[in-house]
């Protein structure tokens, strides 16, 4: 756990931050946000001792960071910033195997490192370990920040709007890939960024700041929930009971869903089988063979003869369906989109795993928040 206890920073004449106590937990993301000039880099940077308090005191596991050596204490902090700071006359391998080297591993073990670190954010190792930072995308080059700062296994990463330079389609995809990621690594994050879609999506715990002040901290869906002052309601937006459906995973509030093989289309009576008061969307879930998703029924249009091959409505998998690690936020967006009642939830083979219904979602708009 890293704590922050009454820390101050004045530059001169500026205070930079004035008096900020928070604490992050082991294994969490953590996320600063607020305006420019809030004291979001100034707060990060004192965790690895880039800068030193005026006062007060940050605490790494009870003790102060301070007395750590700055490299014994760098070695276990991963630190990821916008601009990357790829070195360009060395291939992308012996980028992600900087601190590695200084510390002292083989080569081989360095690139069998880099290698599953390349495959790790998702970029094929053979493909990319000999390539020059010239040569990678935004998006690319990001990962290879993300995979270096990884590198020594360090429980803890620091990112500095790590996709703030990334175009927006490509850090929706960044976003979603540290959401993966992090689950499987289980890293302690502090996270700096200003951009509010962003916290959302990430956060375990968003600290918001403003003139070197926490105005407000908690979970994403509280601060979406209850703004604790006029600022906070300003900075969330008006449209925060949309914004908070970002807070949910399709995983945790999908529901069961009813399936249909193709070729027994005409073959079965709908809700006969199900007789027992049907509860669910009224939408059947086509797929062929492989149980792919092809096409949807509304049982609803039916009423009580047996569907036909007409009554399938085809439909292409990717646009109508999320995953169930989208947010409830796409969800709905796909719904309305698709004009249906329910959203299909696949997995990464097309198949069917649930749905998500309307319903669900507007139960959930209406639970915990103040107007
Ligand atoms: N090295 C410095 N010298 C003087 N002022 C600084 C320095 N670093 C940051 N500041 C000031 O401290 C305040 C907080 O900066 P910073 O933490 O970088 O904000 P943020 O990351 O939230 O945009 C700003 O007013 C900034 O101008
Ligand atoms: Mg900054």
């Amino acid at each position: 756990m890293i704590e922050f206890k009454s820390v101050r920073k004045s530059f001169g004449s500026v205070d930079a931050l004035r008096g900020v106590s928070f604490e992050v937990p082991t294994g969490q993301v953590t996320v600063l946000i607020g305006p420019s000039g809030c004291g979001k880099t100034t707060s990060l940077r004192m965790i690895n001792r880039m800068i030193e308090p005026t006062d007060g005191d940050v605490l790494m596991d009870g003790r102060k960071v301070g007395s750590f050596a700055p490299e014994e204490l760098r070695r276990g902090i991963g630190y990821v910033i916008q601009s990357v700071g790829l070195f360009p006359h060395m291939s992308v391998r012996d980028n992600i195997g900087i601190v590695p080297r200084l510390l002292g591993w083989e080569k081989q073990k360095r690139y069998e490192r880099a290698a599953e670190l390349l495959d790790l954010v998702g970029l094929e190792p053979a493909a990319y370990g000999e390539k020059y930072p010239h040569e990678l995308s935004g998006g690319e080059a990001q990962r290879i920040g993300v995979a270096r700062a990884l590198a020594a296994d360090p429980p803890v990463m620091l990112m500095d709007e790590p996709f703030g330079a990334v175009d927006p389609l490509n850090r929706e995809v960044l976003q979603k890939e540290f959401v993966a990621l992090q689950r499987k690594l289980r890293k302690t994050v502090v996270f700096v960024t200003h951009d509010l879609d962003e916290a959302i999506r990430l956060a375990d715990e968003i600290i918001l700041m403003r003139d070197g002040e926490i105005v407000q901290m908690g979970p994403p869906e509280r601060i979406l929930a209850a703004p604790a002052d006029e600022f906070v309601r300003n900075f969330v937006g008006n449209d925060r009971a949309l914004k908070r459906l970002a807070c949910f995973r399709v995983e945790d509030h999908m529901q069961r869903a009813d399936l249909l093989a193709e070729s027994d289309v005409g073959a079965v009576t709908i809700g006969a089988e199900s007789g027992d008061g049907h509860d669910g969307s009224g939408l059947y879930w086509v797929h062929d063979d492989s149980r792919h998703l092809i096409g949807v029924l509304d049982s609803a249009g039916l009423s009580d003869r047996p569907p036909s091959q007409d009554d399938v409505t085809t439909v292409r998998a990717r646009d109508v369906s999320v995953s169930p690690l989208s947010d409830l936020r796409e969800a709905l967006s796909r719904l309305l989109g698709q004009g249906m009642r329910a959203v299909p939830v696949l997995d990464s083979e097309e198949r069917v795993l649930g749905e998500v219904r309307l319903p669900d979602i507007e139960a959930l708009n209406q639970t915990g928040f103040v107007r």
